[in-house]
């Protein structure tokens, strides 16, 4: 795990609410401005912010939009989409802004019914919000005592952390760790993890991680146990990799994708997609050597967060912003042809 993985815990000062452009109390976004520069291509069109938090990205699009131009917002929160949709109130009754509760697992349906899919542009920006992680009763921070629940909907019957600690076997706690946590100490954390149940708060969490690592090491750890409980709770691979394979049947030709991610683990997913149409490193080339990918990254991409963002935004130093534009049906269709084939 490079180091920008590990910053995603750090957020503004204690009780000092983020500054910039379109940041509430709530949450920042991040590279407001360059997501709405680079997704927005027709002011009259229709845009899907998959992972609305606070509605900050959702502002900043309708601010780019013309008063023809539409966002339809989805989060699994229910907290998030109340946020949003307290924030957009204005647009909302203008009927420009619309919000729904839904997971990006399935953005082709969800897009199908709020938006009116084939849309113009689609917004992913990945993980957590800062308010999710500064709800101590969320569970998401080692840095605040709360229960192990991590879940971000808590209406889904989704298994909390606590259960996944309590009940899953040593071994596969160990491969957890390694796989959604790039964790060295895996085999340590994970006998210190099973030593030191029942476990059913952050803070006997944190404390049992911390008795298996070494003080230098201490944080990281903390981060990446915290991070591959978050993605394995939520099933955020698989629903990332759900979205992005979605995408050439959501986006009109030429309609854009933005993806924020704030680790490897997600950026390469992103990555990959966006330039091969598919999860390896290398594309698939037809007989005469054209690129068979549904979707051509935008030049610039990745796009990061300059310097002046990063000190106000802690959380902007790790992301990573990818843009790609969906090709022309032709191309779309040779894909799905060579997925339909069998191919990756
Ligand atoms: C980084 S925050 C987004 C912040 C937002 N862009 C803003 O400006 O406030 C990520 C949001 O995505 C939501 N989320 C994560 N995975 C999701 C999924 N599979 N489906 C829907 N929402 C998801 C989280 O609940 C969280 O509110």
């Amino acid at each position: 795990m490079s180091k920008r993985d590990e910053q995603n815990e750090t957020s503004a000062p204690p009780g000092v609410a983020p500054r910039g452009a379109y940041a509430t109390a709530y949450h920042a976004p991040v590279m407001a401005q360059a997501v709405a520069q680079q997704l927005v291509t027709d002011p009259a069109g229709t845009y899907v912010d998959a992972t609305l938090g606070g509605g900050g990205h959702a502002a900043a699009l309708l601010d780019a939009l013309g008063p023809e131009g539409r966002v339809a917002g989805f989060d699994r929160d229910g907290e998030a989409l109340r946020e949003a949709r307290g924030r957009l109130a204005e647009a909302r009754e203008k009927g420009r802004f619309a919000a729904a509760k839904g997971d990006f697992a399935q953005l082709a349906p969800l897009a199908e019914e709020h938006a009116g899919a084939p849309v113009d542009g689609v917004l992913l920006d990945l993980g957590v919000s800062s308010r999710q992680l500064d709800a101590a009763e969320r569970g998401f921070s080692f840095r605040k005592d709360g229960p192990l629940d991590m879940r971000m909907d808590r209406e889904s019957g989704r298994r909390t952390a606590a259960q996944v600690v309590g009940d899953w076997p040593e071994g596969e706690l160990e491969q957890l760790l390694y796989d959604y946590g790039e964790e060295p100490r895996a085999p340590q954390v994970a006998r210190a993890i099973v030593e030191a149940r029942p476990l059913d708060s952050t803070g006997a969490l944190a404390e049992a991680v911390r008795s298996a690592t070494i003080p230098p090491e201490e944080t990281k750890t903390l981060a990446r146990v915290f991070q591959a409980l978050r993605i394995a709770v939520n099933g955020e691979l698989d629903a990332l990799e759900a979205a992005l394979r979605a995408l050439p049947g959501v986006l009109e030709a030429s309609g854009r994708v933005a993806v924020i991610a704030y680790h490897s683990l997600e950026d390469r997913r992103a990555k990959r997609f966006l330039r091969h149409g598919h999860f390896e490193a290398t594309p698939v080339r037809d007989l005469y050597g054209h690129r068979l990918a549904p979707l051509a990254p935008v030049d610039g991409s990745p796009f990061t967060a300059a310097e002046e963002e990063i000190q106000r935004n802690p959380r902007a130093r790790s992301a990573h912003l990818r843009v790609a534009a969906r090709r022309p049906d032709e191309a779309v269709a040779e894909w799905r042809k060579r997925v339909a084939d069998g191919g990756s």
